[in-house]
């Protein structure tokens, strides 16, 4: 029987396993022989001193966190989640890095779209510091303090922001499908060193574009130089060559021109002339009188003389008598409409839909706005997308999308993530009540859900959420704090820390085995223990004591015909050793060979 070794996606095992895909040469004894994989590699290696890279104090050190597993776990919390047994969205408390990496195993290439909107740096802003040895411990004492900015006066103020940012974008991309894309929002006091280190990360050819979203109006008075407006947003696609086409849906001021229709949709007449081409396409046409008109056009001959003939082009006389050449302008609805353009208004926005929700608009400082959002996550059509934020604040991306949902009747589900930092006592969001950013995150997807229903009076929408939290693992074995103990050994009869539920432990194998949180599990009562058939018999668990025969005989009853099953058990979990050896042998034969523990 398998033990379960209670670690998130080991990324170095996964890149090796790689690398010795395509080389197997160069792997021996799960090592890489770099003299050999250099040989492989012929003339393509950078060998001088003096190369093109960038990179800062700790850059490596970031990059080996990223590859450390975690051993934390996410622990469920039912009371503060929404329509827990039906929700397929999910909202987590805690550290994104440590999450994001939790998340590694269970949603691998399964995201359609990353938005983020991270601390900018500004000095005034709280920038999360990692612990290279224990981060989960490390987390646990910060949410226990207050947080503190970073200030503009610690001489690392770009290298701390970097070591933050680096790990986490790192993780994310392994999440992103392969036509995904990452929404970025930054100003000027990163954006430059954001831009090279998505280069890196995410490949500077998939480089979707940047755009400039306004931020505030004025302040020309109070500055010395150029009073800044706006701050931008990058799109990178995991593989640009998979990346459907981008579009916004048309706004009314567009729509006017399409005055006219007929059996191909919404037109209007467009010049046909256009001089000045790189390509000049220049022939005669003749108008009804005879006249000879020479000029360049916008399209072909042939495609003129078809067009014409079709009735998509008209030549008409203009008052001052002279004669215009005019085609079919149609309005491409649904193949190809506009393309984002690189500005984007708004700035009280954010703040107004807040107010909406909370009668109070200083419940949250720099809300991003739900049209903002909505539009990012409209840009790509994707069929029932996951969306990630795991830097959510006030939870706007999880408005957006329930938003759109009720406006078009998707499926699209989310994923929040949010560090629980403390409100200051002095903030309006702690005098309404909300102690930390994750009370508000919450409360504003009950509030606007509830909104969005009884506005559309759509009820079957999915305005629940699953809510879990950051801890330290169910399992001694699989925390480190207390892995080495001697009093370990003594205790392993017992496995599972104290004060944590058997659902705690669910969903942390679900979480460490690859199975998506949001999975149906339906608990089945046998001989008054528990099994948790998961995934209408993908995985059976039984996490219960004293375990016989008679109750491996009934989860083997619950083996779905047409696919294979796992069946976990705890490792401490059998009546005795006999029984446990007969049941992984009664399993086999009843065709269940994938047998674990914990
Ligand atoms: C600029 S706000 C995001 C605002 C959000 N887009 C909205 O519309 O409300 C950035 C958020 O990231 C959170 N944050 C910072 N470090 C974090 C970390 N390590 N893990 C999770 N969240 C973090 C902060 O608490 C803050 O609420």
């Amino acid at each position: 029987m398998e033990r379960l070794d209670g670690k998130s996606l080991d990324l170095t095992k996964e890149n090796i396993k790689a690398l010795k895909k395509l080389f197997p040469e160069v792997v021996t004894e799960g090592k890489i022989d770099f003299e050999k994989l250099k040989l492989v590699l012929g003339e393509e290696i950078e060998t001088s001193n003096e190369k093109y890279e960038f990179t800062w104090h700790g850059k490596a050190r970031s990059l080996k966190l990223a590859q450390t597993p975690s051993t934390g776990t996410l622990r469920p919390d039912k009371e503060s989640s929404k329509n827990w047994d039906t929700t397929e969205n999910l909202y987590i408390e805690g550290d994104n890095l440590e999450v994001l990496k939790l998340l590694q195993k269970a949603y691998f290439g399964k995201i359609k779209m990353i938005y983020i909107d991270p601390p900018y740096n500004t000095g005034k802003d709280f920038v999360y510091k990692d612990d290279f040895r224990d981060n989960i411990k490390n987390y646990k004492q910060l949410t226990e303090q207050s947080l503190k900015s970073n200030s503009e006066t610690s001489g690392r103020y770009h290298t701390e922001w970097l070591n933050m940012i680096y790990p986490r974008l790192k993780l994310a991309r392994n999440l992103l499908d392969d036509d995904g894309m990452i929404c970025i929002s930054i100003d000027e006091n990163e954006s430059s060193n954001l831009r090279k280190i998505c280069d890196e990360i995410f490949g500077e050819t998939n480089f979707v574009g940047e755009f400039i979203k306004q931020s505030k109006v004025g302040g020309g008075s109070d500055s010395k130089h150029i009073a800044k407006e706006h701050e931008y947003c990058f799109i990178y696609a995991k593989d640009i060559n998979n990346l459907p086409i981008m579009s916004i849906p048309y706004d009314e001021e567009y729509l006017k021109r399409y005055k006219e229709v007929d059996e191909n949709g919404r037109y209007f007449w467009d010049t046909f002339a256009r001089p000045g081409l790189q390509n000049p396409i220049k022939y005669t046409i003749t108008a009804p009188d005879g006249t000879k008109i020479n000029g360049e056009w916008i399209r072909s001959k042939e495609r003129f003389d078809n067009d014409y003939k079709e009735g998509k082009i008209r030549i008409i006389k203009k008052g001052n008598g002279e004669w215009s050449v005019q085609f079919k302008q149609y309005l491409s609805e649904g193949k190809r409409p506009r393309s984002m353009t690189t500005n984007f208004g708004g700035t009280k926005e954010g703040k107004n839909d807040l107010k909406k929700l909370f009668d109070n608009e200083k419940i949250f400082s720099y809300p991003k706005s739900v049209r903002f959002i909505s539009t990012l996550i409209n840009l790509c059509k994707y069929d029932n997308p996951i969306f990630l934020d795991f830097f959510s604040g006030s939870s706007t991306t999880a408005h957006a999308t329930m938003q759109l949902n009720a406006e078009d009747g998707g499926n699209r589900k989310f994923i929040m993530v949010q560090l629980p930092e403390l409100t200051d006592e002095k903030s309006e969001a702690y005098k309404s009540g909300y102690k930390n950013i994750c009370e508000i995150g919450k409360e504003r997807i009950r509030r606007a859900g509830e909104k969005i229903v009884k506005e559309t009076g759509k009820t079957d929408l999915d305005i629940g959420f699953k809510v879990f939290k950051l801890d330290s693992s169910n399992i001694k074995t699989w925390d480190p704090e207390t892995a080495n103990l001697e009093q370990n050994l003594f205790d392993l009869k017992d496995n599972i820390k104290e004060g944590r539920t058997k659902e705690d432990l669910l969903y942390e194998i679900l979480l460490k085995i690859g199975i998506p949180l949001t999975t149906p599990v339906e608990e089945v009562n046998i001989q008054g223990k528990t099994i948790y058939n998961v995934g209408s018999g993908a995985v059976l668990l039984c996490l219960e004591d004293k375990i016989d025969l008679n109750l491996v005989n009934e989860i083997i009853k619950l083996k779905p015909k047409d696919f294979d099953s796992k069946v976990i058990f705890k490792e401490t979990g059998f009546l005795d050793d006999s029984v446990k050896t007969n049941a992984i042998q009664t399993l086999k034969k009843n065709g269940i060979m994938d047998v674990r523990s914990v």
